[in-house]
């Protein structure tokens, strides 16, 4: 069918439809879906987040999800081939989930490494967001997924995320939060766009003009707006500013009220009509709609290809040559996430997957020499799953009946849309053996009323405050001697209506005193001939629902690494975070390896770097400061959060850096050796590999104006390119300019214009290390 023929045809559904039908499409029909309509044979449409792997409906264990590298390590690659592979496995996951639509990617720019979301962004360059959102959402969608370009504008941090009104001048907008935006719509085709929480210039995103322009207007955009989750707060200003959809249901501020806004004449009919012709666009384009059908995405190698992308995305700070490891001897491997590793952030990008190969377990895998392991500093944290293999759930009535019965293998327990209507109280039982002698914690993690029994008795009745985000912990102290085991009882009483429901029975195994393991770990560090320590950050750290408020490492890991490095100077520190984290030791160590939040397979991708097994593909996508002078804040002041840095942030700003934007090592050296440009806008820059390996080196091109009238940064990032070359030999990089490379937005013109003249165009390794220059005129 052509698309004149399809638009008809769905022109034609649509127009079969009264008001009432219409309208109910537009709101989902529980936290996941939105409505069937029989009468026009469309299906139900499924969405589900997100970014680093596919959730599905429910959130459990019982249906694992592969679990990808967070997206700020997926930018890191700078490689569209690796994300492509990514998307395809993502759109695979989808397709066996029954999902038709992935809420993802996350475009906010890394404004500030406060955002607690940081890691589910890519970058502080609109360019690179764009370049990599695009081959993100091309690559999902070639599979007959849809994709989210989340979320729109201006959430680029959590703090009073519902209701923050984010000020900014137009410049600003244009050129840096809705660019990416732009590129992920007019080159990638996005089917979805995600209206976010906040506001912006005023006006709450779900009711904001912007939707309108430029977003459909100007950019031509043809799919549908979705709200982000409960972030509709209005029925006629959110339908007349083209939201088209909103999330979840059923219950919402559309439904009955809409309709008898569109009799009263306050939102035209034409204007539901053009939200329902977009939906039902998305339903053909997915394949929901009688007539098409899902298609089948290719079954892809899971764990090779996320193996393979979370090495793409690992960024080598700092070497002293002592990566790659050459047959160790002896290895320490040190650091609470070295075992318990932190492989994704948190909130709702996070998904339930059925392995995790941490940096012990990678590392064990990979070498045959010995291997010893020591915890050395424990990070502060919220109470972790308890250790008990099968744990009993029932769904209780107020007189007794068991509703529902579940067994559940792991102690970390949320409902989302799915708590059983009529329950008053969640109960989980199990039984625990003590692997280890001493103090117990036991406890829960969660929010309301809990009672915690032991062996048929009531030890703790507690109310839990907090947020979804950020529940909070109740716990009692047990003595138990190895082999000992207790009945765990753990009752939540519900609060009425309660649809979504979420705690974890948790423990805390017995330790020795902090100095000792401290000591243990030093002794073992000693022991060995190369030390391999893994710190970085927690779930209470890094998280979706509020921003962090210091960027130093958790817990006495700084000390850790510092005692480590003096009982033996070949350390390697690898860090496991999602942003940026101060590492004040980080020229007196031996090598500093960035992890990021690496996916399941982050500790077998760990191995493989560290070993040399493959080079560390990442670069950094965001400057990493130095300290947290002059970091941008992200908390608003009386509601406001107000952008005054404009254009400047990242390296476009002045502040103290640890690392450079652009910046990571490989395995081999790179000499830059020559560029030129061509009359189609084409740079070429030629490279050698003049080190003594096969490697891989991202070109970046960076543009400046030295003299020019407009305010720009010193530079910007304009193009790069992914090059191989084996030792010895030369490679080429060709990066095409597009004209917006040098183009600024013209708040007079309300355009982008051309400021004639002169650029610089430079080439290299990072933003501070570019050896060649060339001048670009243009008219
Ligand atoms: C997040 C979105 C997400 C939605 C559904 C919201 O809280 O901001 O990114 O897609 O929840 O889980």
């Amino acid at each position: 069918m052509t698309d004149d023929a399809l638009e008809a045809r769905l022109a034609k559904l649509r127009d079969r439809l009264t008001l009432a039908q219409k309208v109910r499409l537009l709101t989902g029909q529980d936290f996941w879906s939105v409505p069937a309509e029989p009468a026009i044979g469309l299906r139900s449409l499924v969405v589900s987040d997100g970014p680093a792997g596919v959730r599905g409906t429910t959130w459990s264990e019982l249906s694992p999800s592969a679990s990808l590298p967070s997206p700020s390590a997926l930018a890191a690659s700078w490689d569209v081939a690796t994300v492509r592979a990514v998307a395809g496995v993502l759109a695979y996951e989808a397709r066996r989930k029954g999902v038709d639509v992935v809420l993802a990617p996350t475009v906010n720019l890394h404004r500030s490494p406060y955002n607690g979301r940081h890691f589910e962004c890519l970058s502080e360059d609109p360019l690179l967001t764009g370049v990599i959102g695009t081959a993100y959402v091309r690559g999902v969608q070639e599979h007959g997924v849809g994709a989210t370009a989340k979320h729109y504008v201006g959430n680029e941090s959590e703090t009073e995320r519902f209701t923050v009104d984010i000020q900014l001048d137009e410049r600003t907008l244009r050129e840096l939060y809705l660019a990416p935006f732009e590129r992920m719509v007019i080159d990638g085709g996005a089917w979805l766009v995600m209206a976010a929480y906040n506001s912006v210039l005023g006006a709450t995103m779900t009711e904001n003009p912007l939707l309108a322009h430029p977003l459909k207007d100007e950019w031509g955009f043809d799919g549908v707006v979705i709200s982000d989750w409960v972030a509709t707060r209005s029925t006629e200003p959110s339908a007349r500013a083209a939201l088209d959809l909103v999330m979840p249901g059923p219950a919402g501020p559309w439904g009955d009220a809409l309709i008898a806004a569109v009799r009263a004449g306050g939102v035209s009919e034409e204007t539901i009509d053009d939200k329902v012709l977009r939906l039902l666009r998305l339903a053909a384009r997915v394949g929901a709609l009688d007539g098409t059908a899902p298609r089948q995405v290719p079954k892809p190698d899971t764990r090779a290809v996320l193996r393979v992308a979370a090495a793409d995305g690992m960024v080598l700070l700092h070497n002293t040559g002592l990566l790659p490891l050459r047959a160790p001897r002896r290895v320490a491997v040190i650091g609470q996430l070295a075992h318990d590793a932190r492989t994704q952030g948190g909130g709702s990008a996070t998904v339930v997957p059925d392995h995790v190969v941490s940096p012990l377990d990678g590392l064990r895998a990979a070498l045959d020499v010995e291997v010893t392991y020591a915890v050395g500093a424990r990070l502060p944290d919220r109470l972790a799953p308890i250790p008990i293999a099968e744990l009993d759930v029932e769904w209780v009535g107020g007189d007794g009946t068991v509703l529902r019965r579940e067994t559940r293998h792991s102690a970390q327990l949320i409902w989302l849309g799915e708590a059983v209507a009529d329950a008053t109280e969640v109960r989980v039982s199990g039984r625990l053996t003590a692997d280890t002698a001493g103090t117990w914690r036991l406890g829960m993690v969660g929010r309301g009323r809990f009672t915690l029994a032991i062996d048929g008795e009531d030890v703790l009745t507690t109310t839990l405050a907090g947020d979804a985000h950020r529940p909070a912990e109740g716990a009692v102290d047990r003595d138990l001697a190895e082999g000992d085991e207790i009945d765990i009882v753990l009752r939540h009483f519900l609060d009425p209506g309660s649809t979504v429901v979420g705690l974890t029975l948790g423990a805390e195994r017995p330790h020795p005193p902090a100095g000792d393991e401290l000591a243990a770990a030093v002794a073992a560090a000693r022991a060995a001939d190369v030390a391999i320590v893994v710190v970085g950050t927690t779930e209470t750290v890094e998280s979706e629902g509020f921003d962090r408020d210091s960027l130093a490492l958790p817990g006495g890991q700084d000390e850790l690494v510092r005692a480590v490095t003096a009982a033996n100077p070949r350390t390697v520190v690898v860090v496991n975070s999602g942003g940026p984290v101060l590492l004040p030791w980080r020229d007196d160590v031996g090598a500093v390896l960035l992890a990021w939040f690496g996916g399941q397979e982050m500790g077998a991708a760990l191995a493989d770097v560290l070993l040399g097994v493959r080079e560390p593909g990442g670069r950094l996508p965001t400057s990493w400061p130095a300290g947290e002078a002059g970091v941008l804040t992200t908390t608003p002041t009386d509601g406001v959060l107000r952008y005054d840095e404009g254009l400047d942030i990242g390296y476009r700003r002045d502040q103290a850096l640890a690392y450079p934007f652009g910046h990571g090592l490989g395995y081999t050296a790179w000499q830059y050796l020559d560029i030129q440009t061509t009359v189609d806008d084409d740079v070429i820059v030629q490279v050698r590999n003049v080190g003594e390996r096969h490697g891989k080196e991202i070109v970046q091109v960076y543009l400046s104006r030295p003299d020019g009238k407009i305010g720009r940064p010193s530079r910007w990032l304009a193009g790069f390119a992914v090059v191989t070359a084996d030792p010895g030999a030369e490679a080429t990089a060709t990066i095409h300019l597009d004209a917006r490379a040098w183009r600024h937005w013209s708040v007079r013109e309300q355009a982008w214009a051309t400021e004639p003249g002169t650029y610089v165009l430079s080439a290299g390794h990072s933003v501070v290390d570019l050896p060649l220059r060339a001048e670009l005129v243009v008219a």
